[in-house]
C-alpha cells in the first residue's frame, strides 16, 4: 500500500522531472519577443499630433502617432503627490477593444500632483517641485530631471512599440497575390509567423486578437550599474543581455533551476533601478503580461566595467533597459530617487511594504514534503526539544491532504489533525499547511462541485472549464480574479468550514504560477479567459498574488485581529502586502546557498523583504558542511525555513554528527538572539517601506566596489553579513565599505569577540566550522535577548539585552519595538518603540510616542564595545533615583550587569571612570 502510493508519487513527480530548459522558451522562440527586440535603435517611430497637448493643474494629455501606420495613441503624464515620481501612461486612443491595465498591483491609486507646464518650439516642460519632465515631439521621448539632472530619459533609443488591435486579416485566397492584395498590405503589416497564433513544442496558442506588445526603453545616464527585475537565478547587478536571451519575467514552474541565468522563475516584479556614484533612480512597468528586458550596459560583466570607469576610460552609452511586453498599455513609474533608498521608498510607497509580521514567523520552520503523519509531526517536534533546539513551526506539504484535495486531510495519516495542533500549540508551536490553486476534478470533492456548479473556473476560449493536469492528477482552477471566487475561497479558511485547523494555522501557496505541468512552459495556456472576459495572456503574472490575496481575505476573515502569515511561491509588484516569498525549488548545491543571498537582494529592493531560500537546498542530499552553512546563512536571512524534496534522504539536525548538530543549534540560537531586532526592523520596514535586507551600495552609495557585491549585506544599516558559502575555506574576504571617497568608512565589530575592524577594503578574516563572519556597525545599539528557549512564542517576555557599539565619536543610537506579537492593536497605538542614545559616556533611553503595550520585560545587560578606557562603574538613573551596577569584561567589550530597568521605564545610565 505505501509502496504503491510512494510510486504514484514517483510517476507523476517523473512528469515534472522531464521539465528541463529546453521546455520554456527562449526570446527566439516567442513572436512578441521577436518582433519587439528586432526594432533597431534610432529609427524611432513615435511623435506628438501637433496641436493635441492638453494641459491640466496635475497631468496633461497629448496624442501620439505611429509614423507609417498613422494610428493614434493617447499619451498622459503625471507628476505624483508622493514626490519625485512620475507616471506616463500610453494607450490607444480608440483600441478594437479595451487592452488591459493592471489594477491590483498598487496598494492604492496615487495621486497625482500639481504640476506647471511651459510649451516651447518643439517639446514643452512638466515642472514639479525640484523635477522636470521635457517632452520631446518629434522623435517622441521624455527625459526627465531631477534637481536640473537628466536622471532617466524614456524611448531616447526609440525602440518604442506598441502594436494596435487590429481585424485578423483574411487568408489570401488562391492565386490572389496580384497587384491589388499587395497595396493593401498595410505599411506596418506584421508579417512575423506567429503574429496571429504561434505554436511551442506540442502546444498551440490561437491568439484570436493577434499582435498587441508594447515595448519602451529607458536610459540612465548617471548609472553605472542597474539591478532589480525579480525573480532571476543571477547576480544581483544586471548584467548586459548583447548576445544572451533578455531577462525573462514570466511565473513559471522551472524544475532544477539554471545559476547565472536570465530565463524566468516563480515571480516577476518589474521594477529595475540604475545607480551611479551621484544618484539612484528606477522605473516599475506596470504590466502583468509575458515581459522580456534588455539589459545594455557597457561591459557584459559589471566588474570590468566599473574598473574601466574608475581607470577613467569610460568611453561606452550609459546603462539602458529595453521593456517588451506582449499586451496591455504601457504603465511606467519614474522614480527620480535621487539616493537608494529613496528610490526604493518611491517603489513601495506605490506598491505597498510587508505589513508587520508575527513574531513566530521571523523565528525558525521545519518543513520537509512530507512529514509522514501525526507520529512523524510529534516526534520531530520533541526531538528539537531533546537536543535543545529552538524550533516555532512545523510544516505539511502537499501529502497531508486526502489525495490532493485541499482543505482535507489523509485520513489514515493524519486521522486527528485538530489534537495535532493543539499538542504544538501548547508547546508554543505552531503548523503551516499547504494550499495549492489546482483543484482535482473529482465529483466526490465539494470544492470542485462548487466551483462547476457555479462558474468559477478559468474558462476556455469554447467557455468550458479549463482542465489541466498537476499534483492531483486532472486539475482545474478557480478564476481568482472574480472577487466573488476569491471570497468563496476566503470562506473556505472560516472556521465553521475548516473545523479541522485552529486560527492559529497559517497557509503556503505553492504552484501558484500556476504550475500546470501538461500546459505550455508548465503553465496555463494564454489564450484562457478569466473574469471580465481577459485572456490568460493579459494576466498571466498576476495570478499567483491575485491567490494569495484570496487567501489573504480568508485569513483575515477567519480571524480579523490575527496578522495572516501566508508563504507564497509565486508573486507579483505588491504581493509583499500579503505574504513572505522563498526562491522555490533550489538544490543542495553550493551555489545555490550563493544565489540565495544575490536572489533576496533583489527580491528585496523589488518590495519583498520578508525572502528565504529552502536551507539545505530541496533537492539533492547537502553534505554535512554544507548543511551547516546554509543554517548559517539561513539564519540571517529574513525568511529561515528548512525544507526538501520527498526523494531527499531525513535531515532534520540530530541525523547528522553531533559536531554538526551543535553548529546547527548554535545557528538557530543565533537567529533567536536576534529577534527583537528582526521584529523592529520588520516593524520599521512597514513604516518606511525601506528593506530590511539591504544591498551595500544602499548606504555606501559612492563606493563603486560595493556596486557588484552580492556575497555580502546589510540588515539595515545595523548589522554587515558576510556568511561561509564556499567548500573547505578557512578565511573569506569581507568588504569593509567606504563612506566617501577619501577612503574613509565606519568601525565594525564582530559580533561574536567584538574586535574592531576600521579600514575599508577587503579584510581577510578566519573561519571555523562554526563562525558566522557578521559585524556590526560603530554607532548602532540593537536589542536582543540571549536565554534560551523551545521557541520564540515563549521569549515574549524574557529580558533584554543591548549591545552598543560605538562609532569613532564614541557614539551610537538604536531603537526597539515591543508589542503583544500578534495581533493588529498595534496598529492602534498599543506599543512600545523605545529610542536609545548614547554619548558623552551615558545612555538615554526615551520612548518614541506613547508607551501603550504592557509588557513584564527587563534589561538584563548592557554590552557596550569601543570604549577608549574600562570604567569603574555604572549609574542607573530612574525617577531621579540613582543606583550603582556591576561592570564585567565581555570579549572585547564590557558588560554592565543587571540593570534591571522595565523596557517601559525612562532611564540614563553613566559611565564612571
Ligand atoms: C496529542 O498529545 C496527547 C498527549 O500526549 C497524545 O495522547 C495525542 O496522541 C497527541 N495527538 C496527536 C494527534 O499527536
Amino acid at each position: 500500500m505505501r509502496l504503491a502510493i510512494f510510486l504514484v508519487i514517483l510517476c507523476i513527480f517523473e512528469y515534472a522531472v522531464s521539465v528541463d530548459h529546453t521546455n520554456f522558451k527562449t526570446c527566439e522562440q516567442s513572436s512578441f519577443c521577436r518582433r519587439c527586440r528586432n526594432v533597431k535603435p534610432d529609427n524611432p517611430k513615435f511623435a506628438l499630433v501637433p496641436g493635441t497637448l492638453n494641459t491640466y493643474s496635475d497631468s496633461i494629455t497629448a496624442e501620439l502617432q505611429h509614423k507609417d501606420n498613422k494610428h493614434i495613441f493617447s499619451l498622459k503624464i503625471e507628476a505624483l503627490e508622493l514626490g519625485n515620481t512620475f507616471r506616463l501612461l500610453v494607450d490607444e486612443k480608440n483600441p478594437l477593444k479595451p487592452r488591459y491595465r493592471v489594477t491590483d498591483a498598487l496598494k492604492s491609486e496615487p495621486k497625482p500632483g500639481s504640476i506647471k507646464v511651459q510649451e516651447g518650439e518643439a517639446e514643452f516642460t512638466i515642472t514639479s517641485g525640484p523635477n522636470k519632465a521635457v517632452v520631446n515631439a518629434d522623435p517622441f521621448r521624455v527625459d526627465f530631471y531631477q534637481n536640473d539632472v537628466l536622471t532617466v530619459s524614456v524611448n531616447a533609443k526609440g525602440l518604442m512599440t506598441f502594436e494596435y488591435l487590429r481585424p485578423k486579416p483574411q487568408q489570401p485566397a488562391e492565386g490572389a497575390n496580384d497587384a491589388a492584395a499587395n497595396e493593401v498590405k498595410e505599411a506596418d503589416e506584421i508579417t512575423d509567423a506567429g503574429a496571429w497564433e504561434e505554436n511551442f513544442k506540442s502546444h498551440h496558442d490561437s491568439k484570436p486578437y493577434g499582435p498587441e506588445a508594447i515595448a519602451l526603453d529607458f536610459t540612465f545616464p548617471e548609472a553605472e550599474v542597474l539591478f532589480g527585475l525579480p525573480e532571476h537565478a543571477d547576480s544581483f547587478a544586471l548584467k548586459s543581455t548583447s548576445g544572451t536571451d533578455p531577462y525573462r519575467l514570466y511565473n513559471t514552474d522551472v524544475f532544477e533551476y539554471i545559476l547565472d541565468s536570465k530565463m524566468a522563475l516563480y515571480g516577476s516584479v518589474p521594477v529595475l533601478y540604475g545607480h551611479g556614484t551621484q544618484r539612484t533612480a528606477g522605473v516599475y512597468w506596470q504590466n502583468g503580461a509575458e515581459t522580456w528586458v534588455d539589459i545594455y550596459t557597457a561591459e557584459k560583466n559589471v566588474v570590468s566595467s566599473i574598473v574601466n570607469f574608475v581607470s577613467g576610460s569610460r568611453k561606452s552609452d550609459p546603462p539602458a533597459a529595453h521593456f517588451m511586453s506582449e499586451s496591455g498599455i504601457i504603465d511606467v513609474f519614474v522614480l527620480l530617487g535621487p539616493t537608494p533608498l529613496d528610490a526604493f521608498k518611491q517603489y513601495t510607497a506605490l506598491t505597498g511594504s510587508a505589513p508587520l509580521p508575527q513574531m513566530w514567523t521571523l523565528a525558525y520552520h521545519q518543513s520537509r514534503w512530507n512529514y509522514n503523519n501525526e507520529g512523524d509531526v510529534a516526534d520531530v517536534s520533541a526531538k528539537f526539544d531533546e537536543y535543545d533546539m529552538p524550533m516555532d513551526t512545523m510544516w505539511l506539504d502537499i501529502e497531508h491532504t486526502d489525495g490532493k484535495r485541499y482543505f482535507t486531510w489523509d485520513q489514515f495519516k493524519f486521522p486527528n489533525p485538530l489534537s495535532m495542533v493543539q499538542n504544538l500549540t501548547a508547546l508554543g508551536r505552531h503548523l503551516v499547511i499547504i494550499v495549492d490553486p489546482h483543484i482535482k476534478r473529482d465529483t466526490h470533492y465539494f470544492f470542485h462541485n462548487d466551483c462547476t456548479e457555479r462558474g468559477y473556473y478559468v474558462k476556455t476560449p469554447e467557455g468550458n472549464d479549463y482542465e489541466g493536469w498537476c499534483w492531483p492528477g486532472a486539475a482545474s482552477y478557480a478564476d481568482v480574479f472574480n472577487p466573488e471566487v476569491r471570497a468563496y475561497y476566503a470562506t473556505q479558511y472560516l472556521p465553521t468550514n475548516f473545523k479541522t485547523i485552529t486560527t492559529d494555522v497559517m497557509i503556503w501557496n505553492d504552484m501558484n504560477e500556476p504550475s500546470v505541468f501538461n500546459g505550455p512552459e508548465v503553465t496555463m495556456p494564454k489564450d484562457m479567459v478569466h473574469y471580465g472576459n481577459w485572456e490568460h495572456r493579459d494576466v498571466h503574472n498576476i495570478y499567483g498574488h491575485m491567490y494569495v490575496l484570496a487567501t489573504f481575505e480568508g485569513l483575515i476573515g477567519r480571524d480579523p485581529n490575527q496578522r495572516p502569515f501566508i508563504l507564497t511561491r509565486s508573486h507579483f509588484a505588491g504581493t509583499q502586502r500579503y505574504g513572505a516569498i522563498w526562491t522555490g525549488d533550489n538544490m543542495a548545491e553550493w551555489g545555490h546557498l550563493q544565489h540565495s543571498i544575490k536572489m533576496c537582494l533583489s527580491e528585496a529592493v523589488g518590495g519583498f523583504s520578508f525572502c528565504g531560500a529552502d536551507v539545505g537546498g530541496f533537492f539533492g542530499n547537502p553534505d554535512a558542511e554544507l548543511f551547516e552553512r546554509w543554517y548559517q546563512t539561513g539564519a540571517f536571512l529574513p525568511f529561515f525555513r528548512a525544507h526538501s524534496h520527498i526523494d531527499t534522504k531525513r535531515r532534520e539536525p540530530w541525523l547528522f554528527t553531533e559536531k554538526t548538530r551543535l553548529i546547527v543549534r548554535d545557528a538557530l540560537r543565533k537567529r533567536y538572539s536576534y529577534l527583537p531586532l528582526w521584529y523592529t526592523m520588520f516593524y520599521e520596514h512597514e513604516v518606511t517601506g525601506e528593506p530590511v535586507m539591504r544591498p551595500l551600495l544602499a548606504h555606501y552609495p559612492t563606493d563603486k566596489e560595493t556596486f557588484a557585491i552580492d556575497n555580502e549585506f546589510l540588515l539595515q544599516d545595523r548589522l554587515l553579513v558576510r556568511p561561509v558559502m564556499d567548500q573547505g575555506v578557512k578565511k573569506v574576504n569581507v568588504y569593509f565599505p567606504a563612506i566617501d571617497d577619501k577612503k574613509n568608512g565606519d568601525v565594525w565589530y564582530s559580533v561574536d569577540t567584538f574586535k574592531k575592524y576600521t579600514n575599508v577594503g577587503y579584510e581577510s578574516i578566519s573561519v571555523e566550522s562554526d563562525t558566522i563572519p557578521v559585524f556590526q556597525r560603530g554607532g548602532t545599539i540593537i536589542p536582543k535577548k540571549e536565554r534560551i528557549r523551545r521557541a520564540a512564542t515563549l521569549m515574549k517576555n524574557d529580558p533584554y539585552t543591548l549591545v552598543i557599539c560605538l562609532n569613532r565619536a564614541g557614539k551610537a543610537e538604536g531603537t526597539l519595538y515591543v508589542d503583544d506579537e500578534k495581533s493588529y492593536d498595534y496598529r492602534n497605538g498599543v506599543y512600545n518603540y523605545i529610542k536609545f542614545n548614547f554619548e558623552n559616556n551615558k545612555l538615554d533611553v526615551n520612548p518614541i510616542g506613547k508607551l501603550k503595550y504592557k509588557t513584564p520585560a527587563w534589561i538584563e545587560r548592557v554590552v557596550i564595545a569601543g570604549l577608549e578606557r574600562v570604567p569603574k562603574s555604572a549609574t542607573l538613573i530612574i525617577d531621579g533615583i540613582s543606583q550603582q551596577l556591576d561592570i564585567l569584561p565581555h570579549g572585547e567589550a564590557i558588560a554592565i550587569r543587571k540593570p534591571g530597568v522595565s523596557v517601559q521605564q525612562i532611564y540614563n545610565i553613566r559611565l564612571n571612570y
